[in-house]
């Protein structure tokens, strides 16, 4: 028997901790023998002297063990022997940003071409959106799915999400709430080991994750993000999962929208074929990554084989593979399919099974009815004019949770009608007094506390700088 304060201390002066001594912990968090006070403190400990890559394993892995770990093999026999074909369960995940609604596009895209889609996401996390808290601003959606009724929707329709229920990897629920009230959030063994434990109980064999990187994610630089990436894709490839990473930018907020039911709105337009090109450039160039993926069994053709098995460098939004045409072919094979079911509404059509399948009113897609709407739209001005150089993404998200679209404690209730309506890219040339932003808010003392955090996030120069924020997706780890 261990002594929680002993292991507190142990960390606290740099020790590194056996797989038997983090089992105690996580166990013991999770069964409510440790209490609060002293997981805090040694989540800190953890946020000060970090882990080594061994001990973020054995964290992740007692993580995932410390509920059930779902088992997908039914729904890959069914989907088989009505598809025909072999194909991969797929699951994607972020690591955190602020705009980020990818997964609710990507999603239904993928199960609009065959390809299963599990996904078990969570709710805010510090100054980033929850793609729970998004869905939940639809009157009527449940996230809260069984385990029998998650598996059984990803076989009628191929794409389910739901969040921490039950018993799959209660651990992480608990601590990723805990974490988002002490300051214990952007650190990469907490991240990595948070991220992983959820997707492997969550069963599916092929893993893409997004990792933001930048002023609005919780890894600022590329090197950080790089390692957070590394370490994800060498704890899934031990667990026999298929993973990549695409390190993508989040030096200022994806898509037009930032705010719950406003981001769920900007999903549909951008699912009719329209809204903002970064956010749907994004979600072709992840869709494509985990459709190859997904049918790289079908095909017998190995694309870790044909794309050199090497972290690939992108310039700009490029995906630059190996160079090879006939990887580029596949590529833009793949986003040419994924194109193609938003232009045909198939994958409209997959969203509105999808939130139908999980109790929500579909009516705000069509129009026949609408999400909750904030009070005032107050259109904050900029103080100068020059081309926007850089964004404080984070305080674009601390504004938007300050509105009431996030958290300040565990116990907040998330205000899903908030948010921002960002007018601007990195790049743009501004005149003095043009709107920067738009704030859809409930509370007006608020507001002005969200105006002045966008003010100073944005910076002016008179001439453009080096276009480097200004790139998608800087680099993909295999
Ligand atoms: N997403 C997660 O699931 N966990 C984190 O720690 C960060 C982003």
């Amino acid at each position: 028997m261990y002594s929680m304060n002993d292991l507190i201390l142990k960390k606290r002066n740099g020790g590194v901790l056996t797989e038997e001594e983090i089992r105690y912990i996580v166990n013991g968090y999770t069964d409510g023998s440790i209490p609060d006070y002293q997981m805090s403190a040694f989540l800190m400990a953890v946020w000060f002297k970090g882990m080594n890559d061994d001990e973020t394993v054995k964290l992740t892995m007692a993580m995932a063990e410390s509920g059930d770990m779902l088992d997908l093999s039914k729904v890959k026999k069914s989907i088989g022997e009505s598809a025909g074909k072999n194909m991969r369960i797929i699951d994607k995940h972020s690591t955190g940003g602020v705009g980020d609604k990818t997964t609710l596009i990507i999603g239904p895209v993928l199960a609009a071409l065959g390809v299963p889609v599990v996904k078990m996401s969570g709710r805010g996390l510090g100054h980033t959106g929850g793609t729970i808290d998004k869905l939940e601003s639809i009157p009527g959606f449940s996230s809260a799915l069984s385990e029998e009724s998650f598996i059984d929707q990803v076989k009628r329709i191929g794409f389910a999400d739901m969040c921490q229920t039950g018993n799959l990897a209660p651990a992480d629920k608990k601590i990723y709430a805990l974490r988002d009230v002490t300051g214990t959030v952007d650190n990469i063994s907490l991240i990595a080991s948070s991220i992983m434990s959820k997707k492997l109980a969550a069963g599916a064999e092929v893993i893409v994750l997004d990792v933001k990187c930048g002023s609005g994610a919780f890894m600022k630089d590329i090197s950080s993000a790089k390692k957070l990436a590394e370490i994800m894709v060498s704890i899934g490839k031990k667990c026999g999962r298929s993973v990549t990473a695409v390190i993508s930018d989040m030096n200022e907020p994806l898509g037009r929208f930032v705010g719950n039911s406003l981001e769920v709105m900007e999903v549909v337009e951008i699912l009719k074929g329209c809204g903002d090109e970064r956010l749907r450039e994004l979600s072709v160039k992840l869709a494509a990554e985990m459709l190859l993926l997904a049918e790289e069994d079908v095909s017998g053709d190995k694309l870790s084989e044909i794309i050199n098995n090497k972290n690939v460098p992108h310039t700009g939004t490029e995906i630059a593979c190996s160079g090879e045409e006939k990887d580029s072919g596949r590529y833009n094979a793949a986003e040419k399919r994924i194109k193609e079911v938003i232009q045909n509404g198939k994958a409209l059509q997959k969203f509105r099974e999808f939130v139908a399948a999980q109790g929500g009113d579909t009516g705000f897609i069509d129009g026949s009815s609408s999400l909750e709407a904030a009070k005032y739209m107050i259109p904050v001005r900029a103080s100068e004019s020059g081309i926007l150089v850089s964004c404080d993404t984070e305080k674009i998200g601390l504004a938007s949770l300050h509105l009431g679209g996030g958290r300040e404690k565990i116990s907040d209730e998330i205000d899903p009608s908030v948010g921002i309506e960002i007018c601007h890219h990195l790049g743009d040339k501004i005149e003095k007094n043009d709107t920067l932003a738009i704030l859809y808010a409930n509370d007006e003392a608020k507001a002005e506390t969200a105006a002045k955090f966008i003010k100073e996030a944005y910076k002016t120069e008179a001439e453009p700088t080096d276009g480097e924020n200004h790139k998608l997706i800087y680099e993909i780890i295999r």
